[in-house]
């Protein structure tokens, strides 16, 4: 396992290039399951969630080929000779569960390991649930496994989620894809992710509208054909480098970057008093002079504030001048960075769903350690601004989600580096 050390050194100042967004990609790469045809995607990030669904895809029978370093992933699967994503892959990656869909529309069955309780919540699958049965399947719980099947193919039907979940907008719409008839999904998540994954469904030869709004209407085809897809910034990624000129001072451009994917975020950063302004190559995030201003945040599902970046955030309001107050409303348990950030000197009182944060002049370095991989990165970033040297041990949450990110940072002028621990 290793570590990474990061000692705060003064203003940030350069260019940040931004990877494809993981999470679009870890949906994209299960559409390749809807058709003989090959799929490729490329600006594909690498990361080793990307190596997990790659091995998942594989033990299905997919083909999948990294190329050009592993942004490019051609992906193939003619010849699936399986229809169970076991316990051992989907139980690293709740992402996992996002096969469900497509492999029930174009095998007419599919068994899927439960995922499991993981670090930020119970996340359960009630609502993949109650949407692919309103499309006809039949699903049973067995042994941790969900054994669903259609045997005569899925049914376009209307159906409203009771909740604007992410995954299970996913695997509806990839499963009506297939269905005969249409598909009227009510309550869909509006993520760019989700509006990614129909471009690339549509290229396929799939018949969608209403991506990005909350009603998606899906009319089944009869087969989908291969594409190539580019996958969509992460917004995530720009997000949390744009916390980074914000807390160590300086101006740093993401490479890449559009002010459509982080609205409701870049406004917090502008209330904080940080300038961020779109230019031809991105986004240019600056904080010039002074302390950071206190900010309230509410987690809310897209166009809200990202539950994504609510830890980055919280890392920056540790240094804000006042108080502010974080509501986190999308998942139950994800304050685990705040115990650690409090090692650092932050103030930080959690009750519940909601963290108050006093923000102190300077944190200060110490020994910590990373929980999940949002929380991993907000110790990096709240590092960048401590006094000291500031250890993140178990990074490997970080490799989830963030490619090069020592190289990255240092690239802007921080001081960071990765070690082997014995
Ligand atoms: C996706 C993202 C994740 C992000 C989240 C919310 C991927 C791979 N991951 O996760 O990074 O934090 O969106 O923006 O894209 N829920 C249920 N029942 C269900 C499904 C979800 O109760 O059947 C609950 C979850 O427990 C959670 C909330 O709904 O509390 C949000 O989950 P969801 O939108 O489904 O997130 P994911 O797709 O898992």
């Amino acid at each position: 396992m290793d570590s990474i050390i990061v000692t705060g050194n003064g203003p940030l100042n350069g260019q940040i290039p931004i990877a494809g967004a993981k999470n679009a990609c870890l949906t994209l790469m299960p559409a390749t399951l809807l058709s003989e045809e090959p799929l490729t995607l490329t600006n594909a990030p690498r990361l080793s969630d990307i190596k997990t669904m790659s091995a998942l895809l594989q033990s299905l029978g997919a083909e999948v080929s990294a190329l050009q370093d592993g942004q490019v992933l051609a992906m193939s699967s003619h010849d699936l000779n399986n229809h169970t994503a076991h316990y051992d892959i989907v139980r690293k990656m709740r992402a996992s569960n996002l096969v469900l869909g497509p492999m029930l529309a174009r095998l007419g069955q599919a068994i899927v390991s439960l995922p499991g309780g993981c670090a930020i919540g119970a996340r359960p699958m009630d609502l993949h649930i109650e949407a692919l049965e309103a499309l006809g399947a039949e699903i049973e719980l067995k042994d941790g496994y969900l054994h669903a099947k259609a045997p005569r193919g899925l049914k376009g039907a209307t159906h409203e989620l009771r909740f604007a979940s992410v995954g299970a907008t996913e695997n509806t719409v990839m499963a009506a894809t297939l269905a005969k008839g249409t598909t009227v999904l009510k309550n869909a998540a509006r993520e760019p992710e989700i509006v990614d994954l129909v471009r690339c469904l549509r290229a396929m030869g799939a018949q969608i509208d209403g991506e990005g709004t909350s009603t998606i209407t899906i009319q089944g085809v009869d087969r989908l054909h291969g594409a190539t897809h580019p996958v969509v910034t992460d917004r995530i990624e720009l997000g949390t480098y744009m916390i980074a000129p914000a807390i160590a001072g300086g101006e740093v451009e993401c490479l890449g970057g559009k002010m459509e994917l982080v609205e409701s975020f870049a406004a917090k950063l502008d209330e904080a008093g940080i300038s961020v302004t779109e230019t031809d190559k991105g986004l240019k995030v600056a904080r010039r002079n002074g302390r950071v201003k206190a900010v309230n945040v509410t987690t809310e599902v897209f166009p809200g504030f990202p539950t994504d970046l609510q830890a980055q955030m919280m890392a920056l309001m540790c240094t804000a001048e006042g108080t502010s107050v974080l509501e986190e409303t999308i998942f139950e348990n994800r304050f685990m960075h705040a115990p650690e950030l409090t090692r650092m000197g932050a103030q930080i009182e959690v009750h519940g769903g909601t963290a108050t944060v006093t923000g102190v002049e300077r944190l200060k370095g110490a020994p910590v350690m990373a929980t999940d991989l949002r929380a991993s990165v907000s110790l990096i970033l709240a590092g960048l601004a401590a006094e000291g040297e500031t250890r993140v041990s178990r990074v490997y949450h970080l490799d989830r989600g963030y490619e090069h990110v020592v190289r990255k940072l240092e690239g802007v002028g921080a001081k960071i580096e990765r070690i082997k621990d014995e």
